[in-house]
């Protein structure tokens, strides 16, 4: 069968899946535009597909041999897994495999913001480090601190995990349980994100959400863009509503040269490298391509979405 890559991968697993398959790999380092994509799929039976394509119902609609879909992420929300479970169609994801990997980067990012490495960096570069000051680049501790983690699935447990050797106090709060969000809010020194996108978690944390935080709290977000309102944000850090924030993720992706997050002082920004491991890469890589191998040949894939 044919299969269409959209984007090259770190490691060896798409020569597995050549081995057994015709591979046609997006050779660009920009996803491929949705005509091609579409194009693409009108002769593939099989898709690998990564969080910048939007496999949407159209899409799906319009691919008449598409058989399987593999997602490079463990978040599916790029895809229309209802417009795909229609027509029978298995989409597959990589859970689990960038579960430390994304917590690890979910620390660095709480004690990137709140000690402020940015800044450090840019100050001595900048030729400003004249000598030990009392008062230079003062933040806040992550030792002891209460940490509020949003989404207590496997990544939100792995922060959790981490955090007790900072002994910090864990609150948490999820669609199963935890305490409730508002609570979690006045009560956090940092509040870390890792929840699903949802219709219920897009824009979760808003205007109403960011004024209930404390103004020496940090907001740390590695799930997705979207679960923040972007522009609540840049009106909260401006006005000192918190001290700050550190995203991995953004909405939009990428942020545009002239958008105002690159305005606000002292904001960590990165470009949605959490599980951007040489290990978990990789793996992600081997776990997306047996999804497609199982959908392929009409068996379960080992983690189905729908
Ligand atoms: C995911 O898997 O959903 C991440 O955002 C990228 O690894």
């Amino acid at each position: 069968m044919r299969v269409f890559v959209t984007r090259r991968l770190p490691g060896t697993a798409l020569e597995r899946l050549g081995a057994e398959h015709e591979v046609d790999v997006w050779p660009e380092r920009l996803p491929p535009p949705r005509e091609e994509l579409a194009r693409r799929l009108q002769t593939s039976e099989g898709l690998l597909s990564l969080l910048t394509d939007r496999v949407d119902a159209a899409l799906i609609e319009s691919s008449r041999g598409l058989r399987a879909i593999a997602n490079y992420a463990v978040g599916v929300d790029n895809v229309d897994l209802e417009a795909a479970s229609a027509r029978g169609i298995p989409v597959g994801n990589t859970p689990g495999v960038l579960t430390e990997s994304t917590a690890d980067l979910a620390l660095a990012l709480m004690l990137g913001a709140a000690r402020r490495l940015v800044e450090g960096d840019a100050f001595v570069r900048r030729g400003e480090w004249r000598t030990w000051e009392p008062a230079l680049l003062l933040g806040r501790d992550l030792h002891g601190a209460a940490v509020g983690i949003v989404g207590y699935g496997r990544i939100g447990q792995a922060v959790a995990r981490r955090l007790e050797g900072f002994g910090a106090q864990i609150l948490h709060t999820s669609r199963s349980g935890g305490m409730p969000m508002q609570e979690l809010l006045e009560r956090s020194d940092f509040v870390s994100l890792h929840c699903p996108l949802t219709p219920e978690t897009r824009g979760l944390v808003d205007d109403a959400a960011l004024a209930r935080m404390k103004p020496t709290s940090y907001l740390v977000n590695t799930a997705r863009g979207p679960v923040v309102d972007t522009e609540a944000l840049v009106r909260a850090l401006h006005a000192g509503e918190i001290a700050g924030a550190a995203l991995d993720v953004t909405d939009p992706e990428p942020l545009p040269g002239d958008h105002p997050l690159f305005d606000v002082p002292g904001l960590l920004l990165l470009p949605h490298i959490a599980s951007s491991t040489h290990a978990t890469r990789e793996r992600m890589a081997d776990m997306a391509v047996d999804n497609l191998l199982a959908g392929l040949s009409g068996e379960p894939m080992p983690n189905q979405v729908n």
